[in-house]
């Protein structure tokens, strides 16, 4: 098998390692730095569990090993746990992320009953008041904590998710303390991501240089202090790097995305890409699409590639960058990720994000579908 960056469109990629299942867009919570898209699809359209657990025989058959279970808030669905058996039985390492409201004792029981392996829990602050605020939930935080505690009791390895940005990154030495605090093992020092509601909220949530730096300090020295204690994974807040990230680690890489309503995406954000069709796991086999799918296809190996990456000695390493942040900002999405430093729109975007960092933006709420 050829190497996968430096062909154009490959006959045969790798298979894929994960898949992102969004059992639904709803959500209780409103946060405004969500990424899915400003436009969603409702209940009525949510694949069936028999449709998912189809999906996962596929994947698994494919040679996917991990699900992470997703949304919206996965337990919004009812048959969240008919859900998770479907993944079980398929052989997958199972991982529900959630923000916790929705789930109780009982529903955490049912789901290690059916065995879920690893639990994701999101947190939007340290306090109930910083966190209720931005998740625009009353008794969110409280809830939160109680689902920590009986993650803790059941004995399901915890992850903490903290999507930070400019009006939480002051607390971000807090938000490891109260990780540790909750036994997590892993702690996602997240940096909001501009992708679908995020991007709404430039001005509301971007960072400021200073924050970027301190955050990366405070994140390594934390790593040194906690190391056998708290892994901490980080990524930072790409518009003020030197280099972008390699965003699912490379296009038709190591991932898919499965929506709620059946569509499979290279990534979560995807389908903002213009020109783009995207096929449904009812429609084609998960395969055929992975291997052969038009999408799939479109930002695999170097040859889509514009100058400066095209000649760029890191070309395999960041794969160009984030796609849709190329389509987001230039309206390209074959373009360098204009948060390149090498990028001829990097000066750019440096002043429009400087910019944002000083703006007195209201947060524009992101809202759930019926
Ligand atoms: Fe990555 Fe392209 Fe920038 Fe090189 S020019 S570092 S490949 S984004
Ligand atoms: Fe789509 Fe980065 S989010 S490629």
């Amino acid at each position: 098998m050829s190497d996968p960056g430096t062909t154009g469109a490959r006959a045969n990629p790798k298979p894929p390692m994960a898949l992102l299942a969004e059992l639904t867009y709803r959500c209780p919570l409103a946060c405004p730095y969500c990424s899915n898209p400003t436009e969603m699809t409702g209940r009525k359209a949510e694949l069936t569990v028999e449709q998912w657990a189809d999906v996962f025989g596929q994947a698994s058959a494919l040679g996917v090993l991990q699900v992470h279970i997703s949304g919206g808030e996965p337990a919004s669905r009812r048959d969240l746990e008919e859900i998770t058996q479907a993944a079980v039985e398929a052989g997958l390492y199972t991982n529900l992320i959630t923000s916790g409201v929705g789930l109780t004792r009982k529903r955490l029981d049912a789901l290690d009953a059916v065995g879920l392996d690893h639990v994701q829990l999101s947190i939007q602050g340290v306090d109930a008041a910083a966190a209720d605020e931005i998740g625009g939930y009353r008794g969110g935080f409280e809830r939160k904590m109680a689902v920590a505690g009986w993650v803790r009791e059941i004995g399901f390895p915890l992850t903490l998710n903290a999507v930070m940005h400019r009006r939480n990154l002051d607390r971000l030495e807090e938000t490891i303390e109260l990780a540790v605090r909750l036994g997590a093992r892993r702690l996602e020092v997240a940096c909001v991501q501009f992708h679908g509601w995020a991007t709404l909220n430039r001005g509301g949530l971007m960072p400021t240089r200073e924050q970027a730096v301190a955050a990366r300090d405070t994140v390594a020295a934390a790593r040194e202090r906690l190391r056998g204690v708290l892994a901490i994974d980080f990524v930072p807040p790409d518009y003020h790097a030197k280099y972008p990230k390699a965003c699912m680690g490379g296009w038709g890489s190591v991932g898919l995305n499965v929506t709620p309503d059946g569509h499979v995406l290279p990534c979560h954000a995807a389908a903002s890409i213009k020109g783009l069709s995207f096929e449904r796991a009812q429609d084609r086999p998960l395969k055929e699409i992975w291997e052969d799918g038009a999408a799939f296809n479109a930002f695999r190996g170097d040859a889509w590639m514009q100058e400066p990456c095209r000649s760029c000695e890191r070309k395999t390493i960041d794969w160009g960058g984030c796609r849709c942040q190329a389509m987001a900002i230039t309206g390209d999405p074959a373009a360098t990720d204009p948060t390149c430093s090498k990028s001829p729109r990097n000066a750019a975007l440096r002043a429009a994000a400087e910019a944002d960092a000083a703006s007195d933006a209201a947060l524009i709420y992101r809202r759930s579908p019926g």
